[in-house]
């Protein structure tokens, strides 16, 4: 029987000490007014000493279990989409498995930049649907502040940290993902990169004398990107689910320039209010961005039961992500099938009747099987027969 992921748990972190305009006035030659009309950021969220990928994926892990209301231990799996881990290796997925106590549960990262949260959703939705996990937690986390180089203003103003998580579970009823539209262009793959993060330029003091293990970011580049990619992938999106862009109720896009976010919001036509913008408050989180301004969304009630969502992600790689949601949190039972829209309480018996149809056929070829293989080894000896006759 055909599955659904539904999101039943959400949380988000932020680490407590903000950062403002005004005090990065003090630290590079830059101004609250340039940051705040250039990209919309107001303020940021900086990490603790001793706060990490680690435990901001932790905290915000554990709030949407306590939503969801599922112990950890009854995870299935685990996927934490971040650039910035505490270490290459191991993965810090497996560090958040353990502190969680989620026991045994697979636990991965996935690195695909800004848009990591929205490719692993769609991974985890993948294992959801094919019934082979009853549910997955999928972290968003960033811990950028340690990468940013601080001389840089033409960075640093940017970023910040945090984290945003939900809990998604298998369900019978039609909801939750219903299309993707993943991509990638590697062409542009130095648009946005942290060179000393890997095997192409090992530790050496000329690394960092050379401040190759700071982020580095063609800030112009990207931005051509973004503008194009953005409202482009929601329509495809919005197309692939059989909807319209009235439909959707809001879209919820990777929080990295208010000006990219305007420029999509107009391309696809759509008034203000179904635009989820928070940059304001927590700056670029990278694949933290989307989660925490879904958190955001709900806590501010712009988010009712059956709206439709489109989360939209571009960042490093370049790459883009989208998927469109249906988004009904509550338990199966509570939802009165009669109140489903036509259309959702048709997928189910279509589905059913597909399964039937395909089990009859091959239920029906399995019983005539054995009685058509005398006929076919007398057809078999009867051409054999033929061939020794015309000899
Ligand atoms: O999350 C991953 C994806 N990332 C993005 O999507 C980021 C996309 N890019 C952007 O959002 C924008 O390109 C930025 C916000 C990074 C930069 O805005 P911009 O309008 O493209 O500015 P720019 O780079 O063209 O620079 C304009 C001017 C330059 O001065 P000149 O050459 O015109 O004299 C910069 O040196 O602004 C200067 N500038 C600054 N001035 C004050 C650059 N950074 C700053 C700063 N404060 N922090």
């Amino acid at each position: 029987m055909q599955k659904y992921a539904r999101m039943t748990g959400w949380g988000k972190y932020v680490p407590e000490r903000i950062l403002t305009n005004l005090d990065l006035e003090k630290m590079v030659d830059t101004s609250d007014e340039w940051i705040r009309t250039r990209t919309g950021i107001r303020e940021r969220h900086i990490a603790a000493p001793g706060e990490t990928c680690c435990t901001m994926s932790v905290a915000a892990a554990q709030q949407a279990l306590a939503v969801a209301q599922i112990p950890a231990s009854e995870i299935e799996l685990i996927i934490v989409a971040t650039s910035t881990p505490d270490y290459l290796v191991p993965s810090v997925a497996s560090m958040v498995q353990d502190q969680l106590r989620a026991t045994g549960a697979p636990a991965f990262g996935l690195r695909a930049g800004c848009t990591g949260w929205v490719y692993a959703l769609v991974t985890a939705c993948q294992f959801l649907q094919t019934g082979a996990y009853r549910n997955a937690l999928v972290i968003g986390t960033e811990h950028l502040s340690f990468g940013v180089d601080w001389s840089d203003r033409s960075t640093c103003v940017l970023f910040g940290d945090g984290s945003g998580a939900v809990v998604l579970e298998a369900s019978d009823q039609p909801t939750g993902l219903l299309a993707f539209d993943l991509g990638s262009e590697g062409s542009d793959y130095d648009a946005l990169i942290f060179p000393a993060f890997g095997g192409a330029n090992p530790a050496s003091h000329e690394v960092i004398d050379r401040r190759l293990h700071y982020l580095k970011m063609d800030g112009r580049r990207v931005f051509k990107f973004a503008t194009r990619v953005l409202a482009d992938s929601v329509r495809k999106v919005v197309a692939a689910s059989d909807l319209t862009p009235e439909d959707i109720e809001l879209v919820i896009p990777h929080q990295a320039n208010d000006r990219i976010i305007e420029m999509a919001r107009r391309k696809l036509g759509l008034p203000p209010e179904k635009m989820m913008v928070n940059i304001d408050r927590y700056g670029n989180t990278s694949a933290a961005s989307i989660p925490l301004a879904l958190v955001d969304a709900i806590e501010e009630g712009r988010i009712e039961a059956g709206a439709h969502l489109v989360f939209v992600g571009f960042g490093a790689g370049l790459t883009w992500a989208s998927a469109a949601f249906h988004w009904e949190p509550q338990e199966p039972s509570a939802i009165p099938v009669a109140d489903w829209p036509i259309r959702d309480r048709l997928v189910q018996p279509v589905a059913r009747a597909r399964t039937a149809l395909w089990s009859a056929r091959v239920n029906l070829a399995t019983r005539i099987e054995p009685l058509l293989l005398p006929l076919y080894s007398f057809a078999a000896g009867y051409k054999k027969r033929r061939k020794k006759a015309d000899k």
